[in-house]
């Protein structure tokens, strides 16, 4: 297997360290316009790669050509957010960015799987499918899994006790509108309405939406880790199609009763990308929650579209 990372950056190259440590595929490319950066992070990491015996080739360009036949790839180029910033302040920059990756990717990869990490996660994602014309099942939008991890953080964090039993499901934009799930999160077989109070639950709420700023005031810019571990577990998802269900932006057709958004619900992944999309019996006031989401979301996508629609290559 054959994964191209474009944008070496902390996201990026994190991805690419944690890749190799589990030797996930065969062959890496780190691509970034700054060779530099990528060469130093890469030279780096082929040597954890020796230290660690790890069968993983990594290789560092600037140039789209070596990500040709890839099977992944996975786009984190963009401006990170500066504290105070919201993800949705990156939109103007990024989506010229991601225009640019996208024809690239069209050019030189176009059987490939893309995964889009670059914010504004949704919108990001909406624009890489618009640009790319690739079947909606190849082009996955990673921001959920984030934001469940997250939120089991959160609640680990409250009970003090092992992580392994603590399931969550976050769906709805990667953003402040982010939606978190009570009725499908579970602390061994126990909901979370079973353990917490209203105010614990509120307070559950606020600090997932804010797991990322939370991060972003201590660092001053995006967080890294938890991230890329994330897009390692949509990866070993394809790569060994496990047909796992994970939450991942995509876009709707029907589903939840909305069209024409890309936003985070749960899908099945396996060797093809997106298997199915996963209608869950929400309640009534997550539902509402879910649509205030896409309701927020659709501001950004007629960003999005202007920008697609006064633009020849769209
Ligand atoms: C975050 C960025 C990666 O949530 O979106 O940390």
């Amino acid at each position: 297997m054959k994964i191209s990372v474009v944008g070496a950056g902390n996201v990026g190259a994190s991805t690419c360290y944690l890749m190799i440590a589990k030797e996930i595929c065969s062959q890496l490319v780190l691509l970034d316009i700054n060779r530099s950066i990528a060469k130093g992070k890469a030279i780096d990491m082929m040597q954890a790669s020796i230290a660690l015996i790890s069968k993983t080739k990594i290789k560092t360009t600037n140039d789209y050509s070596d990500i040709v036949n890839s099977d992944i790839v996975i786009i984190t180029a963009g401006l990170p957010r500066k504290d105070g910033m919201s993800r949705e302040d990156l939109l103007n920059v990024n989506i010229k960015i991601m225009e640019d990756v996208i024809l690239n990717v069209k050019k030189f990869a176009p059987n490939s799987i893309v995964i889009v990490v670059s914010n504004p996660l949704d919108a990001m994602n909406y624009a890489a499918l618009r640009l790319s014309g690739f079947d909606k099942r190849k082009v996955i939008g990673m921001g959920g899994i984030l934001d469940s991890a997250r939120m089991a953080h959160t609640i680990v964090k409250k009970l003090d006790e092992k992580q392994d039993i603590v399931r969550a499901m976050v769906i709805g934009s990667h953003s402040e509108h982010m939606v978190p799930l009570f009725s499908q999160s579970f602390v061994g077989k126990r909901t979370i309405k079973d353990i917490f109070d209203e105010q614990e639950r509120e307070d559950i709420i606020e600090k997932t939406k804010n797991g990322g700023a939370h991060i972003v005031k201590f660092l001053q810019t995006s967080a890294y880790y938890a991230p890329a571990a994330s897009i390692c577990i949509l990866v070993e998802a394809i790569s060994k199609n496990q047909k796992s269900t994970l939450p991942c932006s995509t876009l709707l057709e029907g589903e939840y009763g909305e069209s024409g958004v890309s936003i985070g619900v749960p899908v099945v992944i396996g060797k093809n990308g997106i298997e199915k999309i996963v209608e869950l019996p929400l309640d009534k006031e997550e539902m509402q929650k879910f649509k205030e989401s896409v309701a927020h979301l659709r501001e950004s996508l007629v960003v999005v579209d202007k920008y697609l629609k006064n633009n020849k290559n769209s």
